[in-house]
């Protein structure tokens, strides 16, 4: 009869492990679907990512024509998110407004002519050039074409650079 009693606790015993397994099981399941979902969100956004910094299906923007930009002034060409400044000379910079201290939006200050960034006062000139740190160098460019008269901005790459110098700047082509 020992071995019939000794079966009792024993099934007993076995009972609570099993429920305790299907638990785990569940658990484990529902681990492996919060993993997957994680996984399928995070393919989604590298992927739909790569697909926007990835676009280069406009990169050129023509910004408009030689004559629609006076001497000295800086207009804001929202589609690329810079400035294209027309130096008195007659020569054109396209200027990044992205800060190089820490990346704040720069606005044009016109009654000063001069760039103000609002998060740590750095100041740059008509030319993006430093004025005022703690901006660490002049704003980026953007390479500028002119071809007929129409001013093309390639907005797929900024140009680095420490400070301004005279051949950063595009001119118009001549009339003859
Ligand atoms: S982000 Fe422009 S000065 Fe700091």
């Amino acid at each position: 009869m020992v071995p019939g009693a000794g079966d009792d606790v024993g099934d007993a015993m076995v009972e609570p492990p099993s429920r305790r397994r299907f638990l785990t099981n569940i658990w484990a399941g529902l681990g492996v679907v919060a993993l997957l979902q994680f996984l399928a969100g995070a393919a989604f956004f590298l992927t739909s990512g790569r697909k926007r910094t990835g676009k280069k299906s406009a990169p050129l923007l023509e910004a408009g024509l030689v004559g629609d930009f006076p001497t000295g002034s800086v207009t804001l060409i929202r589609k690329g998110n810079l400035y294209l400044t027309r130096l008195e000379d007659g020569g054109f910079l396209a200027i990044s407004k992205k800060c190089t201290h820490l990346g704040c939006a720069v606005p044009w200050m016109a009654e000063r002519k001069q760039f103000e960034c609002p998060c740590h006062a750095s100041i740059f000139d008509i030319t993006g050039d430093v004025i005022k740190a703690p901006a660490p160098r002049a704003l980026d460019l953007y390479p500028v074409t002119i071809n007929r008269d129409m001013i093309t901005i390639d907005t797929s790459n900024p140009l680095r650079r420490s400070g301004f110098t005279p051949e950063q700047v595009i001119y118009p082509e001549e009339r003859g």
